[in-house]
């Protein structure tokens, strides 16, 4: 019988392989067909912007302009063709989305495949090709303006987020287009540094991600960073583009330039760019248009390489807007509404609840002080390409009152001034971390009239933004001082702090006993929050970066190397980024990489492999019970680290590579099944441009957070 169904198994499965390479057979004889029919100058115009977020199709033979739109917080509102201004549609409004650091702290790709598939739906209601999402470039240094954007400082938990957005958004025939390839941690100077940065490093750390999108999310897109990476501009970069991207990873698809991201004609066309966008005219003349033609008539860039180009438009094309059953999208639904709420609701971390304050007793909570211009400020907008229109936004004020003003007296108080612009000079910005004493005067005064006090600070779209780094890691706008006067007020205060990046909570984390960490947190960023503090969800987000006692403690500014010298900046840390670099120089870090608290409590026991022993190739089948001591459901996840023993080339102490989200009911067992892949344990060999895995002993540690081992087996490695 087995036999039978393992038959039947194979053949179903053959059965689609050819199905699928039928289809894509098809692609290719079209696509050939197409390019015959196509003059030079019809294929160069499509290789270049002919409007801000699009480039020329060819009519006569049914071939459209490929559009795209910006971002990853939800798809961007219609703009002139032309120019930034808004083209004042009224059917634009989309979903405000989670943003990137707050989808990789629910640490549960499901989320990451929802946000795609809601950010394809809604691209394609608006007639958008390629969506120019996920983001995911490693967080590197804590400051870096774009960290919400990003995912985390960990390449396995980028990848497998980045794997699934892709998938979500590509289920839908919309590209997406994973950025910025590569190495892209820091905005200042990030249109002209130059990222020094070692074979081994750019291999484990900074490609891993996009790697895995490409190859196993299958990407259509990519979209090439600013930067330089070892001397050559990521839009030109011949070792980037075409030995690593279209060489061995075997992308098919289009390497799109940031906008005003390309520098010369010849190198760009040559070293593995496809499309040229940017922000303004005359378009006629960019690098890939007029000069392009030049180039090639003059011998400099061959008919062979411009049909190349082409052709992976038309791929990306026949698998998008001209694939056979596009879907007509939708936009701003409430199953939209529903997906950015799950996501928010996974990703809030509970940094400290010492007291038991949480969840809120409504019943016994009478009156609540909402202190903090978070509470009441909206995050949709801001941000460059990041900013979205949204449909509405629930802020923390109107989400706690929806859920808490039946039974207690809600007030508000703002308690600080915001004053800061991202598009401002620094001479405008001044002052902007200072408090204001007649607000702290106020909101102090209210909360010491009620039950409990929310106070709702942290940063906004302005202070985190594309296009600056933050100066410090210090909360801004004088929200210290607010804290200090507010506890004092009242005990009872639950601190909730707004950011999509690590800041210095050094004295909270010392003076207030409960601290909840939000994101810019979507649409339906209230909801979840008010449901975290009443317990309708028991939050489950965990970091995905590390938060530094002090600035000085993170690798680029322990070694100098931020933001760079003579446009120059040298990674010297190596593959030691983020917990690699604190574990390893047992530095103790504020709030640990994967820390995030729960109501209940998680036991974990039991820890075992199948093997003792393992290949090159093989799956480790790891097996742990987790239980659920406390009295309500929760959702743990488990994190895999794997540590050397006696490694010969240097490691990090330890390194993520599995984990998974579980809910577990109130006192059950799970007993979760994960797998690592040995390959997966390999180390970049320099001098042979290998992946090695080490033979040996490794010890595979389950954990809570990365601080928080819970449990350690150990297994081999054979030859
Ligand atoms: C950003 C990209 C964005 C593009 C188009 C650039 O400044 O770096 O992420 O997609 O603008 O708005």
């Amino acid at each position: 019988m087995k036999c039978v169904l393992a038959f039947v198994g194979t053949f179903l499965l053959l059965g689609n392989v050819s199905a699928q390479n039928k289809k894509e057979i098809a692609i290719e004889a079209k696509i050939n067909s197409v390019v015959k029919k196509m003059t030079l100058e019809e294929k160069i115009a499509m290789l270049h912007g002919n409007a801000l977020f699009s480039s020329e199709g060819v009519k006569r033979l049914g071939i459209p302009e490929l559009t795209s739109d910006d971002g990853p917080l939800g798809v961007r509102e219609e703009i002139k063709r032309f120019d930034w201004n808004s083209a004042n549609w009224t059917t634009d409004s989309a979903t405000f989305l989670p943003n990137g650091s707050a989808i990789a702290a629910t640490w549960n790709p499901d989320m990451a495949n929802k946000y795609g598939v809601v950010l394809g739906q809604e691209s394609n209601a608006r007639k958008k090709t390629v969506i120019l999402s996920p983001a995911f470039n490693i967080c590197r240094m804590p400051l870096n303006g774009r960290t919400y954007e990003y995912y985390s400082e960990d390449p396995y938990l980028n990848a497998q987020l980045a794997i699934q957005s892709v998938k979500g958004i590509q289920s839908q025939h919309v590209a997406a287009c994973v950025k910025h390839f590569a190495a892209n941690n820091q905005e200042v100077d990030r249109g002209v540094i130059n990222t020094i940065v070692d074979e081994r490093t750019l291999r484990e750390i900074y490609l891993p991600a996009f790697k895995a999108s490409i190859q196993e999310g299958n990407a259509y897109t990519i979209m090439s960073a600013y930067n330089k990476v070892n001397g050559y501009w990521c839009s030109e970069n011949d070792y980037l583009l075409n030995k690593i991207l279209k060489g061995e990873w075997g992308f098919k698809g289009a390497v799109i330039s940031d906008w005003g991201g390309t520098h010369h004609t010849i190198e760009a066309a040559n070293n593995g760019l496809d499309i040229e966008m940017g922000s303004s005219g005359p378009y006629d003349q960019w690098y890939f248009a007029k000069p392009l033609l030049a180039a090639v008539k003059a011998g400099k860039v061959s008919e062979k390489t411009i049909n190349e180009k082409v052709h992976r438009i038309l791929w990306v094309m026949y698998h998008t807007s001209l694939s056979e059953n596009h879907p007509e999208g939708s936009i701003a639904t409430p199953a939209h509404s529903k997906a950015a709420y799950d996501i928010a609701s996974e990703s809030i971390v509970l940094l400290k609840n010492d007291a038991g304050l949480l969840p809120i007793k409504e019943r016994q909570v009478k009156s609540i002080a909402v202190i903090g211009d978070n509470a009441t400020r909206t995050f949709a907008s801001g941000g460059y390409g990041a900013g979205v229109k949204a449909k509405y936004e629930v802020t923390a004020l109107a989400g706690i009152k929806a859920k808490f003003g039946q039974t207690a007296d809600i007030k508000f108080a703002q308690g600080y001034k915001a004053n800061y612009l991202a598009g401002n000079s620094d001479e405008k910005n001044a002052g902007y971390d200072k408090p204001n004493q007649a607000l702290i005067d106020e909101a102090a005064a209210l909360a010491k009239t009620t039950d409990v006090a929310i106070l709702c600070i942290g940063s906004n779209r302005e202070y985190e933004s594309e296009a600056h780094d933050r100066k410090t890691l210090e909360l801004p706008f004088g929200e210290q001082a607010l804290v200090n006067a507010v506890t004092a007020a009242n005990p009872n205060t639950i601190i909730v702090i707004m950011a999509g990046a690590p800041y210095d909570l050094n004295e909270i984390k010392k003076s207030a006993h409960t601290v909840v960490w939000s994101w810019f947190n979507g649409t339906e960023a209230g909801n979840a929050l008010a449901d975290v503090l009443a317990g309708v969800i028991n939050p489950s987000g965990k970091l995905p970066f590390t938060f530094p006692v002090s600035l000085h403690d993170s690798p680029a500014f322990a070694l100098n190397t931020y933001p760079g010298e003579n446009l120059t900046t040298e990674y010297k840390e190596g593959i030691l980024v983020g917990y690699r670099w604190y574990d390893t120089k047992k530095i103790d870090p504020l709030y640990c990489f994967g820390y995030g608290l729960s109501y209940t409590n998680f036991a974990y026991s039991g820890l075992s492999t199948d093997k003792k022993s393992y290949k090159r190739g093989d799956k480790i089948a790891v097996a742990v019970n987790v239980k659920n001591t406390g009295a309500v459901a929760g959702k743990e996840t488990i994190q895999l680290y794997i540590s050397k023993v006696n490694s010969v080339v240097l490691k990090p102490e330890k390194e993520l590579k599995g984990f998974k989200k579980v809910m577990i009911a109130a006192a059950s067992v799970a007993k979760v099944a994960l797998n690592i892949n040995v390959n997966d344990l390999a180390y970049y060999e320099v001098k042979t441009s290998k992946w090695v895995v080490e033979p040996g002993e490794y010890k595979l540690l389950a954990a809570s957070s990365s601080k928080d081992i819970r449990q350690v087996a150990s297994f081999k490695v054979v030859n």
